[in-house]
This record gives structure tokens, sequence and C-alpha cells, in this order.
């Protein structure tokens, strides 16, 4: 039977750590030149709704290294952006494909696709969440501290997709999660949603980054929202600077999904400073999806 992954928790705890040790060997083969080609002969359409630097090119070469093909659609060229249906369009999409990977406003139409579709079909952000981006950086986590059980991540700024996906790793694989932002940035949770008593959300960034393994940020104005004057004045204190990283533990590690919006929500000291993984954090989308493009297309 086909598999989604659409968020997090469509996959078990086991499943999800599986995935990391193979992302660790596919990096592996990669960094010896050994050729693996499990997915020869297929094809993943991507469609993008929404800008992407990371997620398109990550999964694009991906496929490619991994014997497949990929094709990069865009709604307004295609029949989807002239009114066709998306339960139409999935159906007729998987007679040719054999994965679909999704960049979207609406978690709903995420749903929908896979719903109507016959292939598995991988979120690739949505307004609600960005579940590849989050079990990615489990990934990085992973090979960083050799643990995820029990780390503590302070993730500080805009409670946004990203805050989601970090508030169901966080249930699923038992890490500390302490959210830092303000009321009105708090991460809107949808119905049924539950949060553990492993999440705190505090108004305050320094009880957020204290004793924190990890600092992770992203933007304050996700795709989709309007630059409001009056948010980015409230999150200013919100800013991981280097007398945040100081607040933290000595060997705190600093992450941010990427893009950065330098000066804004991270400065360029902490960016490139040596508490900084961003890059490396970058490039482990690159491993991670393909485990989990050979995990579904395989
Ligand atoms: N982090 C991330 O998903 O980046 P892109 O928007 O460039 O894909
Ligand atoms: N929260 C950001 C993430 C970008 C990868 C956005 O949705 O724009």
């Amino acid at each position: 039977m086909k598999k989604d992954f659409l968020k997090l928790t469509d996959l078990t705890k086991v499943e999800a750590l599986e995935l990391l040790k193979k992302a660790s060997e596919l990096k592996k083969f990669k960094a010896e030149g050994t050729t693996h080609q499990p997915l020869k002969g297929k094809s993943l359409g991507m469609v993008f709704n929404k800008n992407s630097t990371r997620t398109r090119i990550s999964f694009e070469v991906g496929m490619f290294e991994l014997g497949g093909h990929s094709l990069f659609l865009t709604p307004d060229q295609m029949q989807l952006g002239r009114g066709e249906t998306i339960a139409d369009s999935a159906r007729v999409l998987s007679r040719y494909l054999d994965g679909i990977l999704i960049r979207t406003f609406d978690f709903n139409e995420v749903t929908e696709f896979a719903k109507n579709a016959s292939i598995p079909v991988i979120n690739g952000l949505t307004d609600l969440n960005h579940p590849i981006q989050v079990l990615s950086d489990l990934f990085t986590i992973y090979e960083k501290l050799s643990r995820i059980d029990g780390v503590k991540i302070a993730y500080v700024g805009d409670g946004n997709n990203v805050a989601y996906s970090w508030i169901s790793a966080a249930t699923m694989f038992g890490l500390k999660l302490s959210i830092g932002c303000p009321a009105s940035c708090k991460p809107k949770l949808h119905e049924g949603f539950k949060i553990t008593d492993s999440v705190d959300i505090t108004e305050d960034p320094i009880a957020a980054v204290k004793d924190a393994d990890i600092i992770y940020t992203d933007v304050w104005v996700s795709m989709g929202q309007e630059e409001a004057p009056e948010k980015i004045s409230l999150l200013k204190p919100y800013q991981i600077n280097q007398s945040l990283v100081e607040a933290a533990k000595k060997d705190v590690l600093v992450m941010h999904c990427l893009p950065a919006h330098r000066e804004m929500e991270i400065t360029s000291e902490v960016l490139e400073g040596k508490h900084s993984i961003v890059f490396d954090q970058a490039e482990n989308r690159l491993h991670l999806q393909k485990a989990l493009l050979e995990t579904l297309l395989a």
C-alpha cells in the first residue's frame, strides 16, 4: 500500500529513526562515490505553489542521484491553475508518476491530493507545517550530538509552520522543546492537536534558551504572510544574537532552516559564528530526503 508523508506523525518513531540511519548511510555512499540507484525508471512530480531553493533543488538532485527523474511543476502552468480539481489532477498524475511532492499554502490541499492519489505524496511545506525540514533537522541533531532523546531545543521567534512541526517532533521523540515568542506569535494548533508536558511556551527568550542544546529560529514573515511592522517590532527581543547564545549551554548549536534574514531573526555574527551549523543542516536535506524517497518510492 502507498504511504504518504504529510506530517511527522505519518511515521512511527521507529520508522523515523530508521530513516535517520538510512540517511547517514546514503551520505556515506555519496562521500565515497558509491553509486546507489534504487529509483531507476521512477519519476517524482514536484508541484510548487511557493518559492523554494533548498527543497526544490535537494529533491531534484536526490531523485537524480537515486537513478530517478523529477519534474518541476507549477500550478499556473498546469490545468490545476485553470480550475481542474485537485482530485482529478491527483488521479491523472498517479497514472504517470511514482510519487508527488507538494509545496503549497493550505495543508488541506495536500491531504486532498493524497486522498485521491494512488502514489505516495510528500508535503514540501504548507502554512501549517514543514515536516520534511524538521525530520531532516533531527538527522542533523543526531549526527552532531549522537542522541535525540532528552535534547533541549529552544525555538525562538515566530510560532510558524516550522515551530508547529517542532511541537510534533518533541512529542514524538521525547525532546524538550521551549518556544520563546511574543503572545501574539504563539503557534496556532489545529483542533485535536495535543501539546505534551515536554513543550513549554514562554514570552521570555532568555528562559527559553536556558540549558538549551540547540537554538533554532526561522524567518519572522513566512511566505504568503504580510510584512506587518507591528509584528516585526514585537519580535525584535527574540533575535538570535551573541548575548542570547551566551545565555544557553556553552556548546549550544545554532540552527536555522533558511532562508535567513540577517540582522532580523538572526545576526550575521551568530550565523557565521562557531555555534552555527546551518550549512551542514541545509546539506542534510539532500541525504534525509533521499532516504525518504527510497523508502516510499522504491
Ligand atoms: N528550508 C527550506 O525549506 O528552504 P526553501 O524554502 O529554500 O526550500
Ligand atoms: N516559515 C518559512 C519557512 C521557509 C522554509 C516559510 O513558510 O516561509
